[in-house]
């Protein structure tokens, strides 16, 4: 079988992937998208969002690979084909990129930099006090991959950690909550929330009203997962009251965030252009190829998406 990985991809970084599959996966013979080209026979497909009629035209299509950790757009495409494994990033500079941020803002807020800011602006020597990170607790909404790299980090840190899944884990001096029963529980105590979850039907909309409202009064909120899970106005209003005293957002139901969007106005409200953290050609090409030998060996394929349960 050829090795051909059509790159259906973010057109900017078509170089950067270019340039990654010929150095370190020659044997794969990667394609870039060009309107008019042949796909008929394209066994793998490298992915980000596809141009309609693209998935029909790839009729021998055998594996579907996300060009991110989350696959939230690919599947709410209505071409996606049905029967095709589709199989999300995980390689390691993409985690580490996103336990980097995590830190970094937990930090930020942990310290309220806004206040020494504030300080700086009028000239003022003001004593500025914060808790030890052990008596601050962080609370992370999704312990996959991503969230459960993060809170390893945060422990390391000495932050009381806790967090949020679908299923139980077991992680060191980390307290599990799961399910929807104990998510009151896990949000009783977090002073600073970390949404790390897969965008689905059961999480859209999750960082609503009812959700800041059982947080301790003066939260912060970080969304690094995706725009979907979050209520805008909900937020707006729980900062205006000061349910909610600070957040860093870097996913947006729009992105680019417009504008004229009151997120950019808005104070203490942290913004980044959804570059949390990106997937690395370099570190993603050897993976990738390494999954297609595997599937050529007829071995089972890694990080497949559950299409029931949508991530
Ligand atoms: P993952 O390994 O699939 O982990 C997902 C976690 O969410 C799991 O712990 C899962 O619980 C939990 N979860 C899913 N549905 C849930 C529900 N209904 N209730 C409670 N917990 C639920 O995903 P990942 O690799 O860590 O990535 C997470 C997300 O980060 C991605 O989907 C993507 O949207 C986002 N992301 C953003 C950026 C950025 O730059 N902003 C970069 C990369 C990724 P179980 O463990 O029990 O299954
Ligand atoms: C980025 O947002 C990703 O899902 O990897």
């Amino acid at each position: 079988m050829t090795r051909t990985l059509l790159f259906a991809g973010a057109g900017e970084r078509t170089e950067a992937w270019t340039r990654a599959f010929a150095e370190i996966a020659p044997e794969i013979d990667f394609r870039p998208y060009e309107p008019g080209q042949d796909i008929s026979n394209v066994p793998y497909c490298l992915a980000w969002r596809v141009a309609p009629g693209l998935w029909a035209a790839m009729k021998q299509l055998k594996i579907i690979f996300g060009i991110g950790a989350g696959v939230d757009r690919l599947l709410a495409d209505p071409g996606l084909p049905r029967d095709v494994p589709l199989v999300r990033m995980v390689e390691p500079e993409l985690t580490r990129g996103m336990v980097e941020y995590v830190l970094w803002q937990c930090l930020f807020h942990h310290r309220k930099v806004w206040e020494l800011e504030a300080a700086q602006n009028c000239a003022v020597w003001r004593p500025h006090t914060y808790p030890a990170p052990w008596d601050r607790t962080i609370g992370i909404m999704g312990l996959g991959e991503l969230g459960a790299a993060a809170a390893a980090k945060l422990v390391e840190f000495g932050f009381q950690v806790r967090g949020w899944s679908r299923s139980p884990k077991s992680l060191p001096k980390v307290t599990s909550f799961f399910g929807p029963d104990q998510l009151p529980a896990f949000l009783s105590k977090t002073e600073i929330l970390v949404c790390l979850l897969p965008l689905t039907s059961e999480t859209r909309g999750i960082l609503n009203a009812s959700l800041f409202a059982q947080l301790p009064r003066g939260a912060s909120l970080i969304n690094a997962a995706r725009g979907g899970h979050l209520v805008e106005a909900d937020l707006l209003a729980a900062m205006a009251a000061g349910q909610i005293n600070a957040a860093t957002l870097d996913v947006f139901e729009t992105e680019p965030l417009p504008p004229d969007h009151p997120f950019w106005s808005t104070e203490r409200l942290y913004i980044t252009p959804h570059n949390a953290s990106v997937t690395d050609p370099r570190s993603a090409a050897w993976r990738i190829a390494r999954q297609i030998a595997k599937f050529e060996a007829g071995e089972e394929l890694d990080n497949v998406i559950d299409r029931a349960r949508g991530y």
